[in-house]
């Protein structure tokens, strides 16, 4: 069955997945970087396969890596309010991470959350294309720089990068915009709204290449 073939991922295995529950099967066996081990689950991307737009985070946090779905803890509440503030519903969307497992330590009895090595984004970078390849998205939403530079290939400022369309392979757009646990993050309330509004802004965009 599929799955077995997959520590490491064998590059054909990946590239030959012909749809997203096949490809995702294949992940749940992965142990390409160290994350698989400590953590619960492969958290795979989740979403229909002709979906127009593909929202692309960092990694699952505890709440994914329990519930193994992508943002659906405190960051993806916050996505989803923010979905729906700019007109788009979740279930119109492919929603992954760049890395698709929590990567923690333990401080006493709770997980601290870190965010993922370079290694880790390189070695999860195949799953990330072959869902790519699979949904053809004609816009990819990458939040916040982890998301980015692992769609880009290369290093990206957020502040230089964003609300912006740019091309990003025939038939797909890219749109890079922060990633919802920075709001989270934000203390002072007026920049916590000024941001949020800003983030739906960019999520208007998006808005417009749902057919
Ligand atoms: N943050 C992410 O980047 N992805 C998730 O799935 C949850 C939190
Ligand atoms: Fe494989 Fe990605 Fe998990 Fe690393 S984080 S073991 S590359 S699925």
């Amino acid at each position: 069955g599929y799955g077995l073939s997959v520590f490491p991922p064998q590059r054909k295995d990946v590239d030959t997945a012909p749809t997203l529950a096949a490809l995702a099967a294949r992940a749940m066996d992965c142990r390409a970087c160290a994350l698989w081990q400590p953590a619960s689950r492969t958290v795979f991307g989740e979403g229909p396969e002709y979906a127009r737009i593909m929202l692309v985070g960092e990694q699952p946090g505890d709440q994914e890596d329990l519930q193994g779905r992508p943002f659906v803890g405190p960051a993806g509440q916050l996505l989803d309010r923010a979905l729906q503030d700019a007109g788009l519903r979740r279930d119109q969307i492919y929603v992954t991470n760049a890395v698709k497992h929590f990567h923690f330590t333990w401080n006493g009895t709770r997980r601290l959350h870190h965010k993922p090595e370079a290694e880790h984004v390189a070695a999860c970078h195949v799953w990330l294309d072959a869902e790519r390849r699979l949904v053809r998205p004609a816009l990819l939403v990458m939040l916040g720089a982890t998301a980015a530079q692992s769609v880009l290939q290369q290093p990206v400022t957020i502040s230089r990068t964003r609300s912006r369309l740019f091309p990003l392979e025939e038939q797909t757009q890219g749109l890079v915009t922060v990633h919802p646990s920075y709001l989270l993050r934000l203390r002072d309330e007026d920049s916590k709204q000024r941001e949020y509004a800003h983030f739906v802004e960019d999520l208007r965009l998006a808005a417009h290449y749902v057919a």
